[in-house]
């Protein structure tokens, strides 16, 4: 299918990255517009064949899918810009976070097909969340493409989209949350006398190691960690530990925070 991206930034890198890396586009289907060159010229060399648009116009003529990786302010001037002259566009692909259906809808031409996605960083390494709505427009055909093209780079979960803050809060903002739970618990271990990389190494595959077990066991995380509790041993220990210092809590005040915030920004 031939996909285009409109920004080329971190998050839009990592996911066409992936859709490229996982063979769910290839490189000669592919249409990219960005402001900055040198993110198209590192792209191209890593997956040569890739067309370079040349404006976001032209990105749009030359696809029959739209991926928008703009920022959230730019999404709905984007929308409008690209609908000029009653534009017929493709299926747009929307990964802004407080961006709505609605909202997005209305700057389109009536009829436009929009799908508004919350993806993740693992995309670019085939390992990402990938949470979809449907906007009204939007046929079983087109909804099957998307999660096609989506589905390369990662798990793909269709949700209401009056749930879309709350997804954004805990797997679009969640690497920020993984990342610095792995760099505080290296930091533990280089404060115990390990050096860095050994740390940071036991940390990372011990998460990873985590994560596999809870998929492909099903068993829900509390019977998993009584598994590894023995009564009065070190694991108990350092679980009171984290209690005592708010551990539970201060992960639901994080992702409570990212929904308001969210919400704040809907309101702009
Ligand atoms: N980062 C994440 O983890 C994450 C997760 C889920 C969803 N998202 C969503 O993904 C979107 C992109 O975020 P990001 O972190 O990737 O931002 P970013 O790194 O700033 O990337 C956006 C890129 O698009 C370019 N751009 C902006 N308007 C453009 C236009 N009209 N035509 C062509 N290029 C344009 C930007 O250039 P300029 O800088 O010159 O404007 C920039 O290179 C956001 O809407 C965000 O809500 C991000």
């Amino acid at each position: 299918m031939k996909t285009g991206i409109i920004g080329l930034g971190k998050m839009g890198g990592a996911l066409l990255r992936g859709m490229l890396k996982s063979g769910a586009v290839a490189p000669q289907d592919v249409w990219v517009y960005d402001h900055h060159k040198e993110n198209m010229a590192a792209l191209q060399a890593e997956h040569p064949g890739v067309h370079e648009a040349e404006s976001e116009e032209a990105a749009a003529d030359a696809v029959e899918a739209l991926v928008l990786a703009v920022k959230p302010h730019a999404v709905l001037p984007l929308i409008s810009a690209l609908s000029e002259g009653d534009r017929e566009l493709p299926l747009l692909i929307s990964i802004a976070a407080a961006v709505t259906l609605d909202e997005m809808e209305e700057r389109a031409c009536d009829g436009t097909r929009i799908v508004r996605a919350m993806p993740n960083t693992p995309c670019m390494v085939l390992s990402g969340v990938i949470a979809y709505s449907p906007g009204t427009a939007v046929t079983d055909e087109d909804e099957e493409a998307a999660r096609r093209l989506l589905s390369g780079c990662g798990s793909v979960f269709k949700v209401e989209e009056s749930r879309m803050n709350a997804v954004s809060a805990i797997s679009g903002c969640g690497p920020a949350y993984m990342f610095t739970a792995l760099d505080a618990l290296s930091d533990a271990g280089v404060a115990m006398g390990l050096p860095r990389k050994t740390a940071l190494e036991l940390a990372a595959g011990t998460m990873l190691g985590s994560a596999l077990m809870l998929e492909q066991t099903g068993e829900h995380p509390m019977a998993l960690r009584d598994a590894v509790t023995s009564p009065g041993g070190t694991t108990i220990a350092a679980l009171n530990a984290l209690d005592e210092c708010g551990f539970r809590n201060a992960w639901i005040q994080a992702v409570k925070s990212a929904v308001r915030r969210a919400e704040e920004m809907e309101g702009n």
